[in-house]
């Protein structure tokens, strides 16, 4: 018998210019596209039995939309705030009226980058980061917020 149960929902979020992947800046940001990294999450999510959806804006107030719209309709999210990361009081404050686990997660290291992008606007609410591990990064994300709800 096919198993009926719902599956857990996780969001990923993907902040301005990540819809640029593969093309942008690639020594930075390494060379698959955000196509293929949305792949890969669902694969591993298909595998691990989550329902993943991803979204991506480069507009700040729609990504404030998104998040409010999964209050009470996801139970985990992963967000790349991308630039927004730097200045976003607003995206904190949408992840902050969240009850379910938040992953922040950046391709670079953004420690070992220019000043300006040392700052996360969100670090001190979120559940777990990564940064560092360019688009693996979203698989250890995935396998780390899998763990946690
Ligand atoms: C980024 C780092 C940010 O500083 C930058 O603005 C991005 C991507 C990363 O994934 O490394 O757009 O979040």
């Amino acid at each position: 018998m096919p198993d009926k149960t719902p599956r857990k929902k996780i969001l990923v979020i993907h902040g301005p210019n990540l819809n640029m992947l593969g093309t942008r800046e690639p020594h930075i940001y390494g060379h698959a596209s955000l196509d293929e990294i949305n792949a890969g999450l669902q694969a591993r999510g298909d595998q691990l039995g989550f329902e993943v959806k991803t979204f991506q804006s480069n507009h700040e107030g729609v990504i404030v939309d998104k998040i409010q719209q999964a209050m009470g309709n996801c139970h985990g999210i992963i967000i790349n705030p991308a630039a927004y990361t730097h200045t976003s009081v607003a995206i904190r404050d949408a992840l902050a009226m969240l009850d379910v686990p938040v992953v922040e997660i950046h391709l670079s290291n953004i420690r070992k980058r220019e000043p300006f992008r040392h700052q996360s606007m969100i670090a001190d609410i979120v559940a777990a980061r990564i940064a560092g591990f360019g688009s693996f990064g979203y698989m250890l994300a995935l396998d780390g917020l899998a763990k946690m709800i």
